[in-house]
């Protein structure tokens, strides 16, 4: 009766203290909890020096010979989509174990494709991809989990072994478009979020409908950025290998509003689901590369051509 009463006490006493349960140790949608608290309520990763995602200056990215073309395995299969979940912060699409694989692009070695998510901001009022191109932030991102076979499909593993080449996310920007016909698979995607409104609701009703190839029509993956960088939620472990293709998916803009229509963080009480990405972190001397297009090589001859001259016209002064 006396520890009851004590603890009732307590709890009117010191209502923050019981109010950080588990699912608020971490939010989008909070002040108290928000990703601009991550650094203090996380700070083994979060306040680490190599954070994603991050703005890419396309002025600044260097060119990377070694940034070959993919190999993409099972991701033209329509029967590697598990599930659909409404995990209290994105919506998660679980994959087949073993089913789809990532080599190449000067990975170091060949990456078991775990899960897909997604981060949007608030239909077409507000943008909500994680990474920025030169300072524009698209209206939706997709993040591809991959976990280097080494760790056998674990996650867990992955994150314990402080390997920053564990995982390799390969991340696709999305771009509204009035053109409503042209994504089907979106729109086979999108029609299961109603049936996973709040968080731990799932469905495998998605099962052989939608192929990975098909959610990612229009970009050509020989063409992408390149850089180290975190996980982009608590712990921020920095253990991924980045991938940010170049070319934007196209997705009719009614299809985008569902997302921020439709889905409810977990929280209490209900919010619906929207801006559910991180701020963009420092690149604190990180490099971005990609492939040299051949302008973008001719630029960088005449760069050294004219640096040459200089050096040369120096040396003619001394
Ligand atoms: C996050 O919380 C801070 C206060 O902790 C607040 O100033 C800021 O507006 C919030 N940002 C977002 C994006 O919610
Ligand atoms: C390309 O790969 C080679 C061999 O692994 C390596 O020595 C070189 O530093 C790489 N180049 C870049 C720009 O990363
Ligand atoms: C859905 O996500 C939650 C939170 O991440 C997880 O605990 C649960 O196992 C997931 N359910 C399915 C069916 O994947
Ligand atoms: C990609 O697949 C092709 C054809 O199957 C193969 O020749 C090539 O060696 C593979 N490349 C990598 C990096 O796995
Ligand atoms: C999102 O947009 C709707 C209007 O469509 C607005 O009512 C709502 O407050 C917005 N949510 C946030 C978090 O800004
Ligand atoms: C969500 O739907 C409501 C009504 O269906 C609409 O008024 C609102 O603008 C929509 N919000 C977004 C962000 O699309
Ligand atoms: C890898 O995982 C599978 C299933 O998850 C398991 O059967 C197998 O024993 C594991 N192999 C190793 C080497 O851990
Ligand atoms: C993780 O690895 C880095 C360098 O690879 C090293 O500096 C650091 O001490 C390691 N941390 C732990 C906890 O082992
Ligand atoms: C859109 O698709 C429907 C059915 O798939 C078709 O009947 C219609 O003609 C298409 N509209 C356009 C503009 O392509
Ligand atoms: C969705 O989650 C809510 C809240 O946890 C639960 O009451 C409901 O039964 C779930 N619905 C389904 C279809 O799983
Ligand atoms: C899924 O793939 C199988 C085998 O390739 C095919 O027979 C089936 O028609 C496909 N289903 C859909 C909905 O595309
Ligand atoms: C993809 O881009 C590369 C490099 O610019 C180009 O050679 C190739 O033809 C493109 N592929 C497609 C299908 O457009
Ligand atoms: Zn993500």
């Amino acid at each position: 009766m006396i520890v009851l009463l004590v603890s009732c006490l307590a709890a009117l006493l010191c209502p923050s203290v019981h109010s950080q349960d588990s699912s608020e140790k971490w939010c989008y949608h909070k002040p108290t909890c928000n990703f601009t608290t991550w650094s203090q309520t996380a700070p083994q990763s979060c306040s680490g020096s190599g954070q994603s995602p991050i703005n890419i200056v396309t002025g600044s990215v260097q060119g990377n010979p070694n940034l070959t073309s993919f190999n993409f395995t099972g991701f033209d299969d329509n029967s590697t989509f598990m599930s659909i979940n409404n995990s209290g912060e994105s919506v998660v699409v679980s994959l087949g174990e073993g089913k789809m694989t990532v080599q190449g692009g000067d990975l170091p070695g060949v990456y078991n494709t775990k899960q897909f998510h997604l981060h949007w901001g608030n239909g077409s009022l507000s943008p909500g991809s994680e990474h920025t191109v030169d300072g524009k932030q698209y209206p939706m991102e997709l993040h591809i989990v991959n976990i280097h076979s080494k760790y056998n499909g674990s996650l867990p593993a992955a994150l314990a072994a402080n390997d920053s080449t564990a995982l390799a996310a390969l991340s696709f920007l999305i771009e509204g478009t009035n053109e409503q016909n042209k994504t089907k698979s979106w729109d086979i995607l999108t029609s299961f979020l109603s049936r996973i409104p709040y968080s731990g609701n799932a469905t495998s009703d998605i099962m052989n409908q939608i192929t990975m190839d098909s959610l990612l029509e229009g970009v050509n993956r020989t063409k992408y950025y390149r850089y180290q960088g975190s996980i982009t939620t608590p712990n921020c472990n920095e253990v991924v290998i980045w991938t940010v293709f170049k070319d934007p998916i196209k997705v009719s803009q009614d299809l985008i509003n569902r997302f921020s229509n439709t889905t409810f963080f977990k929280s209490s009480p209900l919010v619906l689901m929207t801006n559910n990405f991180r701020g963009v972190q420092p690149l604190n001397g990180r490099v971005v590369t990609s492939q040299l297009s051949s302008a973008s090589l001719s630029a960088a001859t005449s760069t050294i051509s004219t640096i040459t001259v200089l050096l040369l016209s120096s040396l003619c002064w001394l």
